[in-house]
């Protein structure tokens, strides 16, 4: 795991850009813990790199019983909109649907026949997954390898993601190694790039729950959707569970306390001790009504900029339309190779 300051000093290092490659799947509309793990660190980074931001609508099937066709598209178009709305600049990276760029799922499948099953077995998040569905498909069991195709086929060399994450970029890189042992060495091994603070934002609801998209659908003040308004904000922050003392130090609040001290921490920019100095002694409910202005006045540009995106006519389809011709004509060489050194 390579933490975002250290990434960004290997980038003035040496004189060739690196590569950096993500994605959220369009399963729901994005939250505060989607916009603080992943997307507002692509935004911070996006001139040290070259960028690639895919909205993972392949990963989004293998969970089919949650899709309808008319639903994936739209979502799929909220959150390629909401990239831009963060703060994404089309003209500095490339934004692209997954389904857009065959080669993802061509070279899916190659890298299925070199993960074996029991690298499969371990993945928490299959396994939690699994857990929760009567019928299990099997791409939700091979869900990593794919996601491996999407970062090498690139040649990525960071992914930012939170947390939740690590794991699934720690497989890949094992991929890697299997594929570049057994048929030759293309894939440079790719690092994770997590922040320090804020990789894994909680629900407000659960502070031992990680925030995420499908709670978020079933339990209201869970989690803070990007395109929630000022009042729906306001009851999911004066809801949130705190405890009932006063403790507002990060090393010693207790866990929902500090989880809305770390989305203040984030959002601010400020250093934990100003933090500590300005909420010490007063009380939970003054942190609440700071963490809720800030909130506000951090979404509300967000929010207007989706507007005007979603207004302009004909915009976002030439947008992932060009996103996918770049992407495909990086993507197609890399397969080249990999045809190649398999034979096939
Ligand atoms: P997902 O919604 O699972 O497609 O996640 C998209 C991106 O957001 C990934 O990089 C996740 O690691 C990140 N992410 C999702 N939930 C959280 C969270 N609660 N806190 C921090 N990052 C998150
Ligand atoms: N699995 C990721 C998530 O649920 C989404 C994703 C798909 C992704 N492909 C990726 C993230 C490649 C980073 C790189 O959050």
């Amino acid at each position: 795991m390579t933490t975002i300051e250290a990434a960004a000093q290997s980038t003035t290092q040496n004189n060739r850009k690196k590569t950096v490659l993500s994605g959220i799947q369009p399963t729901g509309i994005l939250h505060i813990g989607n916009y603080i793990g992943a997307l507002s660190v692509w935004v911070a980074n996006q001139h040290l790199y070259n960028n690639l931001f895919m909205i993972a609508n392949l990963h989004a099937l293998t969970i089919p019983e949650a899709v309808k066709a008319n639903e994936l598209r739209e979502n799929a178009r909220r959150v390629a909109a909401l990239y831009i709305a963060a703060g994404l600049d089309p003209k500095e990276v490339v934004i692209f649907l997954q389904s857009d760029v065959p080669a993802h799922a061509y070279l899916a499948w190659i890298l299925t026949c070199c993960t074996p099953m029991g690298w499969l077995e371990r993945m928490t998040q299959f396994k939690t997954k699994a857990s929760q569905s009567e019928t299990v498909g099997t791409g939700l069991f091979t869900y990593p390898a794919l996601q491996a195709a999407d970062i090498l086929i690139y040649k990525a060399d960071y992914v930012p993601v939170g947390d939740d994450q690590n794991q699934h970029v720690e497989i890949t890189r094992d991929i890697a190694q299997r594929f570049n042992s057994l048929f030759g060495e293309v894939f440079p091994l790719p690092g994770t790039l997590n922040r320090s603070s804020g990789a894994r934002v909680m629900g407000l609801d659960d502070p031992t729950a990680k925030m995420s998209k499908s709670i978020a659908e079933t339990r209201k003040s869970h989690a803070i959707s990007l395109l929630d308004t000022p009042s729906t904000i306001k009851k999911a922050i004066m809801s949130a569970v705190t405890d009932a003392g006063s403790e507002t130090r990060f090393e010693h609040a207790s866990p929902g306390v500090k989880n809305l001290l770390t989305i203040y921490e984030v959002m601010s920019g400020e250093e934990r001790s100003a933090i500590e100095e300005k909420f010490v002694g007063k009380g939970y409910g003054f942190l609440k009504r700071e963490l809720l202005d800030l909130v506000v006045r951090t979404l509300e540009p967000i929010q207007t900029r989706y507007k005007e995106i979603r207004e302009r006519e004909g915009y976002l389809d030439e947008l992932l339309a060009q996103g996918a011709a770049r992407a495909s004509a990086i993507a197609d060489k890399t397969l080249e190779e990999v045809r190649r050194l398999t034979g096939v």
